[in-house]
């Protein structure tokens, strides 16, 4: 499955088949977080998987009571480190570079999870002081989002979306592609470039021409 393929085709599932995953499988799904972009390449996130019955029941009641959550046999529970992020890049670091981190560590696990051929939620819905509470986690660890990891026992529908040019702009906000007959030369590099070519093969083709009509009128006289 190439790339865009896998982001066109993945959906958030919420049914699963009581069917374990290989830990193999998750250790992938975790890489692959792993590899995610972060700013400066800090990395600063951690992943704890959670397979315990005890804890994914609790974990789901700390997810507002989303009561499918339970049944998915894996949660990975996404943290991050803002502090070390604050470090670096202050309040800009800890609040945005932290999130933005870890939200593209979450859509690579959801899109390799996908590939393996699992199903995948992510959850953003919940009490953090309660995940804090259930992980033991320390005060630096702030909960970004929590993934649920399964066989998938559904097959839901594609969720509407926009079409393109609702969110495509050139330019400017709201900027569209102009008419290329009224303004070809200016509306994409593409067409410059078209027109540039065309222009200079015609140079050369009236070049030829003219020669060869040239010689044949000084032959003849
Ligand atoms: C930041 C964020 C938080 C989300 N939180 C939840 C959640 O708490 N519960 C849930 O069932 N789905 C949650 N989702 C999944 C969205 O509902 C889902 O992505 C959306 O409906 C589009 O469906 P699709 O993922 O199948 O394309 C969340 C998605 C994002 C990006």
């Amino acid at each position: 499955m190439d790339v865009f393929e896998a982001i066109r085709t993945r959906r958030s599932i919420r049914k699963y088949k009581d069917k374990q995953v290989p830990f193999d499988n998750i250790v992938t799904i975790m890489q692959a977080g792993k590899y995610a972009p972060s700013a400066g390449n800090l990395q600063n996130w951690k992943f704890i998987v959670v397979k315990t019955d005890v804890k994914r029941a609790a974990i789901t009641k700390a997810c507002l009571e989303q009561e499918w959550m339970e049944i998915a046999p894996v949660h990975i529970v996404v943290l991050a480190e803002p502090k070390k992020a604050e470090r670096h890049y202050g309040a800009r670091g800890a609040r945005l570079y932290t999130i933005q981190g870890c939200a593209a560590a979450i859509q690579n696990m959801l899109l390799t999870a996908h590939s393996l051929g699992l199903g995948a939620c992510w959850i953003g819905a919940f009490d953090e002081d309660e995940i804090w509470r259930i992980l033991g986690l320390p005060e630096e660890a702030s909960v970004q989002g929590v993934i649920t990891i399964g066989y998938a026992d559904e097959n839901p529908a594609a969720p509407p979306k926009y079409r393109i040019e609702h969110m495509m702009f050139f330019e400017k906000w709201w900027g569209r592609i102009e008419l290329p007959k009224r303004h070809i030369g200016h509306w994409s590099t593409f067409n410059m470039k078209a027109v540039y070519e065309g222009k200079k093969l015609a140079k050369k083709v009236h070049k030829k021409v003219t020669e060869k009509v040239k010689e044949k009128f000084r032959k003849k006289q």
